[in-house]
């Protein structure tokens, strides 16, 4: 039994990276569903089925439990999945699976308080506003999840999304360092000018920026802080395992990594981000 770990492409690895440091004994399975990225400019239906279908992959692979390490389907196709999917699947393989996604565990740290929290005191006086600037894929973008469900806890925190559409694709294609640092500092210029000020927070809102991390930290005003969303995903999942022991996760540390695209290494960004070489199998 695993971990399974689902994303577009390699942007995963960055949630992964995290999750295999806080369960070293666990199995895992890196799913990148590299033949169809990026995901964040299809249509919604779209990226529900080719989530489930790289869910049911990893669940075929002994799997029981799934992270969604990609906000564009943990935003678009996570609740369909669990409430439409799910409850028949695990009927179908006789155990217990389930998925799991990335963004409470983000809400949670960008909010300081509990998923279950919403604000009760609305029409107080806000004292002092916090701005969030939220870099992410058209698709996370759409669905205003970020928006919503903070301003749903916080009063004083204002969201401000900025979608990215190429970046997750130049970051997947290994494009060279400086397109990429010139594309994210378009953007963080683009939401600074939306916002009238420089954000007091970001959160980078798409997994495949996290390998890019240091281009957003040095384009943003020195010192902004970044809300981290694999150290939130793991914790969230080390809680999560506590209240649910009927999932087993192995505890040989194996870790296998699949694509559905091209078998083998990942270009130097991935291998640097990672640490070590990674090779990939054909899903
Ligand atoms: N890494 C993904 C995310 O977190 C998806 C990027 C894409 O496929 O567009 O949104």
């Amino acid at each position: 039994m695993a971990i399974g770990v689902f994303d577009s492409g390699i942007g995963g690895l960055t949630i992964h990276h995290a999750l295999v440091e806080r369960f070293p004994k666990a199995d895992f399975v890196f799913l990148g569903d590299q033949a169809n990225v990026p995901y964040g400019g299809r249509p919604g239906e779209e990226i529900v089925e080719l989530t489930r279908r790289g869910c049911e992959r990893l669940f075929a692979e002994g799997c029981d439990l799934v992270v969604l390490a990609c906000n564009t389907a943990a935003a678009v196709a996570l609740r369909r999945l669990q409430q439409t999917w799910i409850p028949g699947h695990r009927q179908a393989l006789g155990r217990p699976v389930n998925v799991l996604g990335i963004i409470v565990p983000t809400i949670e740290a960008a909010t300081g308080l509990p998923w279950e929290h919403e604000a009760e005191r609305r029409g107080e006086k806000v004292e002092k506003l916090d701005v969030l600037a939220v870099f992410c894929t058209p698709a996370t973008a759409a669905s205003r999840v970020y928006e919503i469900e903070i301003d749903k806890r916080r009063q004083d925190v204002a969201v401000f999304t900025e979608p990215c559409p190429n970046l997750a694709r130049m970051i997947e294609a290994g494009a060279p360092r400086a397109d990429l640092a010139a594309e994210i500092e378009a953007h963080v210029k683009a939401v600074t000018t939306r916002i009238g000020r420089a954000p007091d927070r970001a959160i980078l809102g798409c997994t495949h920026y996290e390998i890019v991390g240091d281009l957003f930290r040095a384009a943003l005003k020195p010192g902004t802080p970044l809300i981290h969303q694999p150290q939130a995903t793991a914790e969230a999942l080390a809680a999560y395992l506590e209240r649910h022991p009927e999932f087993r996760t192995g505890d040989a540390g194996t870790r296998r990594f699949l694509t559905t695209g091209k078998p083998g290494a990942q270009h130097a960004l991935v291998e640097t981000f990672w640490g070590a070489p990674l090779s990939f199998e054909p899903a």
